[in-house]
């Protein structure tokens, strides 16, 4: 029987997480176990996503950015969470923030809204909110898979930041629209730039964006803005904030309130998650839920995320 469940290779990437897998492999092996587990170091994150694509690896533990672009670029899946609160594997929900105000709003009619992210190619900023909006068929990339062309298009004016840096837009020709809703520091230098200088910047700049009235909408993380009220930020925007001026626009189109956002979030970011090829999920899954017994109290849960957009990452 030994045979039918082979062997699961992990791909690790520190000198920790390969103790840590040869603690597990020596422990799945003294406790008999079925199947043995295998500890390969990768590189990089990508060379051990790139092992797992050819096979030369089985899995690899990720942080929940990296997963993103697994996931999307490489046809792989998730297995299963690490847990990071032992209930559900949660570590953020990515949520789209709104004035209270804006009642004609609508996560399914977003066509020539504004909108605030917290930078180019982040999870939060970009995967999902962009993910949800091709999923629902409100922009289509074509064929040239260019992303940054089709957002631009699709909202009237918007803050991304980065999306004019040359590593995000090597042939210099991304919509300017998307930095419009940005405002640089405090002399209007540094629009649009990648980092704090841009005052648009981050969940709290893209949060801020939406208080001062230049974005619909703000994809933010659940925690974003009580990270920003009660002094925590002593911004003046921060502290004009009012929660009874903002609430949450959920998928279906309905809004809901801001403490709702468990039922109401564009998805649900696992702390760590395992990747691995489609067709192993299964086979990695089992292993691990073997292996869980009595080495590692931690519960997996499967925090699957299931994004199916390769292209998302393409120029
Ligand atoms: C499994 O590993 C844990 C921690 O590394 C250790 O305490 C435990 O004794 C091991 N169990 C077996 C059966 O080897
Ligand atoms: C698989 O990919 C890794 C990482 O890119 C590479 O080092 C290895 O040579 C590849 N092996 C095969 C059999 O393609
Ligand atoms: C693990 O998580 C699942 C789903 O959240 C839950 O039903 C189960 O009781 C948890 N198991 C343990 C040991 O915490
Ligand atoms: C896209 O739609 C599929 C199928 O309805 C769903 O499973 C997936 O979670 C959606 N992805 C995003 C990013 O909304």
């Amino acid at each position: 029987m030994f045979f039918l469940f082979g062997s699961v290779s992990w791909c690790v990437l520190s000198d920790a997480e390969e103790q840590k897998c040869l603690d597990l492999a020596g422990n799945a092996t003294a406790r008999n176990i079925r199947g043995t587990l295998e500890c390969v170091r990768g590189l990089n994150t990508r060379d051990c996503m790139d092992r797992i694509k050819n096979g030369t690896a089985d899995a690899a533990s990720m942080f929940a950015d990296d997963i993103y672009a697994a996931g999307l670029c490489h046809g792989l899946e998730l297995s299963a969470g690490e847990s990071y609160n032992a209930a559900d594997g949660i570590s953020y929900y990515v949520v789209a923030m709104a004035r209270r105000s804006s009642s004609d709003l609508s996560l399914l009619e977003m066509h020539e809204r504004s909108s605030c992210h917290p930078g180019m190619r982040t999870t939060v900023g970009w995967t999902v909110p962009i993910g949800y909006l091709v999923n629902t068929s409100q922009i289509s990339v074509g064929e040239q898979c260019n992303f940054p062309k089709a957002v631009g298009n699709f909202f009237g004016y918007s803050c991304v930041p980065g999306v004019k840096d040359p590593q995000h837009d090597p042939r210099g020709n991304n919509p300017k629209n998307l930095c419009e809703a940005c405002i640089g520091d405090e002399n209007d230098r540094h629009i649009c730039v990648n980092n704090p200088r841009e005052r648009h910047y981050g969940e709290a700049g893209a949060l801020r964006c939406v208080a001062e009235n230049l974005g619909d909408v703000a994809f933010v993380k659940h925690t974003t803005l009580f990270d920003n009220m009660d002094g925590k930020n002593q911004e003046s925007w921060a502290l004009d904030l009012e929660l009874e001026d903002l609430k949450l626009l959920c998928p279906d189109g309905t809004d809901a309130n801001l403490d709702e956002y468990e039922r109401c979030h564009l998805a649900a970011v696992p702390a760590n998650a395992v990747v691995v090829r489609v067709e192993d999920k299964c086979r990695v899954w089992k292993f691990l839920e073997r292996l869980q017994v009595g080495v590692d109290r931690r519960n997996i849960s499967c925090a699957c995320l299931c994004v199916c957009l390769c292209v998302l990452f393409s120029d």
